[in-house]
């Protein structure tokens, strides 16, 4: 997991220069403005899915996890809580769904949980579980973007 916000993507090191690429591509896009749904980038290889809802205890989510693609969460606006955890800690998880590339988890460990405010970013790598919409403070409406992209891109 690799955390940031989008106001230092300039002045950031150690991301690496394809995907920085591939992030500040994205953004270009100005996907605020953009309607809900998936927005192709590059084919299959990176697209963006745009979404607005209400974030909801952690409880009644569950966590995800890929195999193939990394996600980029861009929080646009509101206030969200994500858990996670690193690559391995899914406890029990369910099959992998190769058509959607996900499986589904309802334990981590170990568990950690991150508070994202507007403009904040988090990159899960193939294998890392998060669970994403969380009420962080009070629930809230929040627009995101999630970046899809392949591992093969990078
Ligand atoms: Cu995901």
């Amino acid at each position: 997991m690799i955390l940031g916000r989008i106001s230092e993507l300039n002045a950031q090191t150690g991301i690496a220069p394809q995907l920085l690429a591939i992030i500040k591509q994205a953004l270009a896009l100005h996907p605020e403005t953009l309607s809900a749904g998936r927005h192709e980038i590059d084919g299959d290889d990176i697209f963006m899915n745009v979404m607005t809802f209400d974030t909801t205890e952690p409880q009644s989510k569950r966590y995800e996890q890929h195999r193939e693609y990394l996600d980029v969460q861009v929080l646009l606006r509101g206030e969200e809580r994500i858990d996670f955890g690193p690559k391995g800690a899914a406890v029990e998880p369910d099959i992998y769904h190769e058509d959607d590339d996900y499986l589904l988890c309802d334990v981590v460990s170990p568990c950690q949980t991150l508070h994202m405010q507007p403009e904040m970013f988090a990159i899960f790598l193939p294998g890392e579980p998060h669970k994403p919409g969380c009420i962080s403070e009070t629930s809230q409406t929040i627009s995101k973007v999630v970046i899809k992209v392949h591992y093969r891109c990078l």
